[in-house]
């Protein structure tokens, strides 16, 4: 475990490089792709036949290639492409992370934000860090929009609002299934181009719109269901409380709210329960632990949750 980090450090510098984008378009032989990357001679072939080893790359004599999965989730030109995750950790994420031991000891995250609105405010100001938090949601929220599509009786309800949408997966996922609805997805104005060129590529423009806002404070666009998606994760208690009571004072009667979240359940032994809570404490925000969502967090008397363990 010591050594994880040479795993992932080695995958990011992949796509940081652009070796998956590189040899999208067929194999290349080893020059060829060095010199397309840029990397030195002393480094090239250690480096690619790491990522061979680690399964990313397959190797015919000179040649590399793309396996099946690289080649369908890290080609950039495929609708496919998942590695905005990957520009996230390599941009936003993993300098904070080597200073992990100090945000355990002082409690502040290490990203350099004064409170949870300057991190949004810090990360969008940058174009390159915008690009790679919005685009990352959209691979942090396929399997919960597709999951959304398919399991909510969307054959009662005709208009719904995805609340700090990103580049609007959510959105996508729904229009796509049920031609019937249409939608708007919110978000801070940054990610309006982003977001709407998302919805334009999958030829839904003309029923899914962007509304750029701030959700403490703007109106929320009218909507019968109002899903908020690892969006609580990124604020205090009070602020919590705060943004579902507005979600509240929106919602028509017979409406509905979504939420789906990372929790915390300490029974699981997943790895992901355990490096959740900690991402936040190091980029800032707060974890919502299974226990809170049922008894602490979720009081406002509109929320009747179901929750399911798989
Ligand atoms: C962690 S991302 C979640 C994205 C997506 N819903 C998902 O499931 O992956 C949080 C989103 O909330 C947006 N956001 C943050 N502060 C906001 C605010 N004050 N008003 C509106 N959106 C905000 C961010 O821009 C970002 O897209």
């Amino acid at each position: 475990m010591s050594g994880a980090y040479w795993m992932s450090r080695t995958l990011l510098s992949a796509a940081e490089l652009g070796v998956f984008a590189a040899l999208a378009s067929g194999p290349l032989q080893i020059d060829e792709l060095r010199e397309r990357l840029g990397l030195h001679q002393r480094a090239a072939r250690d480096f690619l036949d790491a990522l061979v080893a680690l399964g990313l790359l397959d190797r015919n004599n000179d040649r590399y290639h793309n396996t099946a999965e690289t080649d369908l989730y890290l080609d950039p030109d495929k609708p496919s492409y998942l590695g905005g995750m990957l520009e996230f950790h390599s941009t936003v994420m993993y300098s904070p992370w080597a200073s992990l031991t100090e945000a355990l000891r002082t409690g502040k995250n290490q990203a350099g934000h004064k409170n949870e609105e300057e991190m949004f405010g810090n990360v969008y100001a940058d174009p390159g860090q915008l690009s790679a938090l919005v685009t990352a949601m959209t691979a942090y929220s396929a399997g919960s929009a597709t999951a959304l599509a398919h399991t909510f009786p969307w054959d009662g309800y005709q208009t719904f609002c995805d609340l700090g949408t990103a580049q609007g997966m959510v959105p996508v996922q729904l229009a796509l299934r049920h031609p019937h609805l249409s939608g708007i997805g919110f978000d801070l104005p940054a990610v309006g181009p982003i977001f709407e060129k998302f919805i334009a590529d999958h030829e839904l423009s003309s029923r899914v719109t962007f509304a750029g806002g701030d959700f403490f404070k703007d109106p929320l666009p009218p909507a019968q269901v109002y899903v908020l998606g690892h969006v609580l994760h990124d604020w205090g208690m009070d602020a919590k409380r705060a943004l579902l009571q507005r979600v509240y004072d929106a919602l028509p009667g017979g409406g509905g709210v979504i939420v789906y979240e990372m929790l915390i359940d300490v029974r699981t032994k997943m790895g992901w329960h355990v490096r959740w809570p900690l991402y936040l404490v190091v980029g800032g925000g707060l974890a919502i632990g299974v226990a809170s969502l049922s008894y602490g967090l979720i009081e406002l008397p509109f929320l009747k949750l179901k929750r399911k363990f798989q």
